[in-house]
């Protein structure tokens, strides 16, 4: 049966939050204690100016009564960047220690994940176009964690899609991990089918 992607409202998001938190540990190998540590950081993300989010869906198992949705399977938000949000402020930094600064304009893509039993079937990709095809901002930006030959999915994705170096091994205040900023121009040019 096929996945279901829908838009979620910032209320469904929400209502959904445990389940897409489950989502991102999953996806990205942390602890389920991380769950906890970061609903208010999701909660007050989906507070902000211009946000919006796609998830999928598992079909329902009963079509005809019970909920209309099965379980959510993946997750994609983001919002609108802004100065005085940490991102921006954090980006922004390693920026100008090379005399450059953030858009005007951007989105900042914050989560997308895909629960590991759903990935490589098209799903990631399909979120992150239907959320970007809605966007009116001129630039998308993101972070990623630096990986050796960016050999995992999400930086396949990212390059798949046209997403260009704006900052690479970028160190985050209170993580050691390197981390790569992205960006490409909005919006994506039409599918070729
Ligand atoms: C990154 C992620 C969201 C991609 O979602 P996905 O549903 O697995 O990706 P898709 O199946 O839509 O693949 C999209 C494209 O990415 C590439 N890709 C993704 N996963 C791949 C894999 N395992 N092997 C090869 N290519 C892959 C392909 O180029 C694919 O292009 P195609 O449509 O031409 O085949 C998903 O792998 C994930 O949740 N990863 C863990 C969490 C994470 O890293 N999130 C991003 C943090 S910034």
């Amino acid at each position: 049966m096929d996945t279901v992607i829908t838009r979620l409202d910032a209320a469904d998001f929400r209502d959904r939050l445990p389940e897409a938190l489950g989502v991102y540990v999953d996806a990205m190998g942390y602890p389920p204690q991380v769950i906890r540590s970061r609903a208010a950081a999701w909660l007050e993300h989906s507070r902000r100016a211009g946000w919006s989010g796609f998830a999928a869906f598992e079909p329902p198992r009963r079509r005809l009564l019970g909920p209309a949705r099965g379980p959510l399977v993946a997750i994609c938000y983001g919002y609108r960047g802004a100065p005085g949000q940490w991102w921006y402020e954090q980006v922004s930094r390693g920026l100008r220690d090379r005399q450059r600064e953030l858009p005007a304009d951007y989105v900042e893509l914050t989560e997308l994940h895909v629960s590991p039993s759903h990935q490589g079937r098209g799903i990631g990709s399909a979120l992150l176009r239907n959320f970007l095809a809605e966007r009116t901002e001129g630039t998308v930006m993101l972070s990623t964690p630096e990986v050796e030959n960016e050999s995992n999915g999400a930086w396949r994705l990212y390059r798949s899609l046209g997403f260009g170096d704006v900052l690479r091994s970028h160190r985050f205040d209170g993580d050691a991990r390197p981390f790569a900023v992205l960006s490409r121009s909005l919006p994506l040019p039409e599918q070729e089918s």
